[in-house]
């Protein structure tokens, strides 16, 4: 299989916050954000192997600023590894007050996807061709969380 790199494969999805997005005050409910956050991780796994795939683990997920109705959101997602069937997913949060132009990192969090053929069994997915410095670093980085986390 041939390599990608993340850059190929990176989705950034746009949102406004509605009404229905919302809890009593207003701000944005996690729930509805980890949906978001789970559907633009699965674009970035499913263009990078080419499958279906099931999101197998959420890590790391941080809420920071609340987000309030009327904003929009950007949701970065971007590949930082794979190993033989799964792929692990960067995902970013911004939050902008369209009034103003502010923008503020209001979540983070790491995704494990793995990708299934037909019958719905673990596949391999292409290698991961890390290419500026950062994504080199964040490839190593998270190489050794996945390989500490299986010991
Ligand atoms: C996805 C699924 C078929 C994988 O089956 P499995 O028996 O766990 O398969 P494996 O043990 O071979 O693991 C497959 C890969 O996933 C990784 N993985 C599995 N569970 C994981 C977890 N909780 N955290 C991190 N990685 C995990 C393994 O390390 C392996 O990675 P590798 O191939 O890159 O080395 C099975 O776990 C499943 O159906 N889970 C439910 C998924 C789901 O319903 N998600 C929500 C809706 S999409």
């Amino acid at each position: 299989m041939q390599p990608k790199t993340p850059q190929e494969t990176e989705v950034v999805m746009s949102e406004l916050v509605l009404p229905n997005d919302t809890n009593l005050l207003g701000n944005l409910m996690g729930g509805r954000l980890m949906y978001w956050m789970d559907i633009a991780g699965a674009l970035v796994a499913s263009r990078h192997s080419g499958r279906v795939v099931a999101t197998v683990s959420i890590d790391n997920i941080s809420f920071r600023h609340p987000v309030r109705m009327g904003e929009m959101l950007m949701i970065k997602a971007k590949l930082v590894y794979v190993g033989t069937t799964s792929m692990s997913i960067a995902i970013k949060v911004y939050a902008e007050n369209m009034r103003n132009g502010s923008q503020v990192l209001s979540n983070k969090a790491r995704m494990i996807f793995v990708a299934l053929d037909e019958a719905g069994n673990p596949t391999p997915v292409p290698p991961l061709s890390p290419q500026t410095e950062e994504e080199i670093m964040d490839f190593e980085k998270e190489k050794m969380r996945r390989v500490g986390k299986s010991c």
